[in-house]
């Protein structure tokens, strides 16, 4: 078993901050203090200077994912790599049940695609788009799997979106078995009515998919999905939330001491609905929801420093540009969504710590430990503690570098943030114990990642 000393780092998790070595043994973290002892034979890293933070955790991500007649460009080896290199060891990518068929088959398929392959561990949550009275027995076999969290779209209709009845159903049945139910909460009917009058009134740049998706259609959803899981008594967590009016009736949840966990992504927070404009430009920021107003990414930016909002994924679902095309005449069929895995964590260490918008604990807790404890992966992903998995970021908290299609690893011919200069880089990343990336390179192969068995929310 090799071993490794990484002396001298500002080593930061959601609750400490001290210079200090980390001993790792094999996988593992085996001693954390001061001047700790070279065992004989052990690697050496130099952390002077560095920040040190537990490897991030993206559980928004959508690899070599079927999707408006197209498949999301990187595959879970593309993708995990790309995510290593921006500090991200872990991801939770959707497996996603076909109506008409079982949760069995489509976690078959999903396993078929990244056993082998994955580069950075993975983990699934599972998508439920019809649930019925079979796919209801199949709940406790995914949960014995160790995929604990179960997927709803309230949008999407025809393939995706399951409607109210089906939510209480599927709300109830993960409750007995101690999981967690997430949601695309947007009025996917309200969507689709307003989609058919811009495309009938001939409106049909990347603009009227904005336009199709107001505030009102998230806030209403989240509010929706709120109550009933109230009702239930589900642990509930709506991802990717973008704007005040969701976030509000999560606050107004509060109120009656209900708690709904809260994923926003790191576009929602740093991109707004500017970019829209009067060309195809703006399908490289076609996703759902769309971007939104400045007035909510200061909504979003607060809710997390009032720990409404606990969670920054990405959403990460790249399609090339050739892919984009498919919508040029109508924005309805531009695949949505958009490339971030690879930059979530330097964009929100630049533009959150380094413009003081947000702690480094903070940084900590949104880009790691509390996806561990939300997804019951804590405390062997999410923290640096002894017995955990050595999972390490290594920062330059002072380096600056550039974004740009041209450089990075993952597999899309365009960055949504191309240009972008940041402060804070990241320079290694340990990923179980092996440096899996150091100074740009990759170190570890197609396959070193391995699929994360999960348990309940401990949070
Ligand atoms: O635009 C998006 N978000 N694409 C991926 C599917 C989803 O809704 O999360
Ligand atoms: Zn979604
Ligand atoms: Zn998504």
């Amino acid at each position: 078993m090799v071993s490794l000393l990484i002396k001298n780092g500002r080593v930061v998790t959601a609750d400490s901050d001290s210079v200090c070595d980390i001993l790792v043994d094999g996988e593992t973290i085996a001693a954390i203090g001061k001047n700790l002892p070279m065992p004989a034979g052990a690697e050496l890293i130099d952390a002077t200077g560095k920040i040190i933070v537990p490897g991030g955790i993206d559980p928004h991500v959508h690899l070599d994912m079927p999707f408006m007649g197209t498949f999301s460009s990187d595959t879970h080896e593309t993708g995990t790599r790309a995510a290593l290199h921006g500090g991200t060891t872990t991801v939770i990518d959707f497996v996603l049940q076909k109506q008409g068929h079982s949760l069995r088959e489509a976690l078959t398929e999903w396993q078929g695609r990244a056993t082998g392959t994955a580069v950075g561990d993975y983990s699934f949550h599972m998508a439920v788009t019809d649930f019925n009275p079979s796919t209801k027995e199949e709940i406790k076999d995914m949960v014995a799997e160790g995929i604990t969290s179960f997927k709803t779209f309230m949008a999407y209709k025809g393939a995706l979106m399951i409607d109210d009845a089906q939510m209480v159903g599927l709300m109830q049945e993960v409750r007995k078995h101690g999981g967690l139910v997430t949601a695309h909460a947007t009025n996917g009917d309200m969507i689709d009515t307003l989609i058919a009058q811009h495309r009938a009134a001939g409106k049909r740049t990347p603009r009227y998919h904005y336009l199709s998706q107001p505030e009102v259609t998230e806030a209403e959803a989240s509010g929706r999905f709120t109550d009933i899981a109230n009702y239930t008594g589900v642990n509930a967590y709506i991802v990717h939330l973008t704007c005040e009016g969701a976030l509000n009736q999560v606050r107004r949840a509060t109120e009656r001491n209900q708690r709904v966990f809260v994923e926003t992504c790191i576009q929602y927070l740093l991109l707004d609905a500017s970019l829209y404009g009067d060309d195809f430009e703006g399908a490289k920021w076609v996703m759902s929801p769309p971007l939104r107003e400045k007035k909510d990414q200061q909504t979003l930016w607060a809710g997390i420093n009032q720990g409404l909002v606990q969670v920054v994924g990405t959403d990460h679902c790249p399609f090339m540009w050739e892919q984009k095309q498919m919508g040029a005449d109508d924005f309805s069929k531009i695949p949505n969504g958009h490339p971030a895995i690879e930059h979530r964590m330097e964009l929100l260490f630049s533009e959150g710590v380094n413009k003081g918008r947000i702690s480094l604990q903070k940084f900590v807790e949104v880009t790691s430990t509390n996806a561990a404890k939300i997804f019951g992966m804590f405390p062997r992903k999410g923290t640096i503690s002894i017995g955990a998995d050595a999972d390490l970021v290594l920062i330059d908290p002072e380096k600056k570098h550039r974004i740009s299609a041209e450089t990075h690893h993952m597999n899309v011919d365009y960055s949504g943030y191309e240009g972008w200069e940041l402060t804070g880089k990241i320079e290694t990343v340990l990923l179980r114990g092996q440096v899996a990336v150091d100074a740009g390179e990759t170190k570890v192969g197609r396959g070193y990642g391995q699929f994360i068995r999960r348990g309940p929310t401990i949070y």
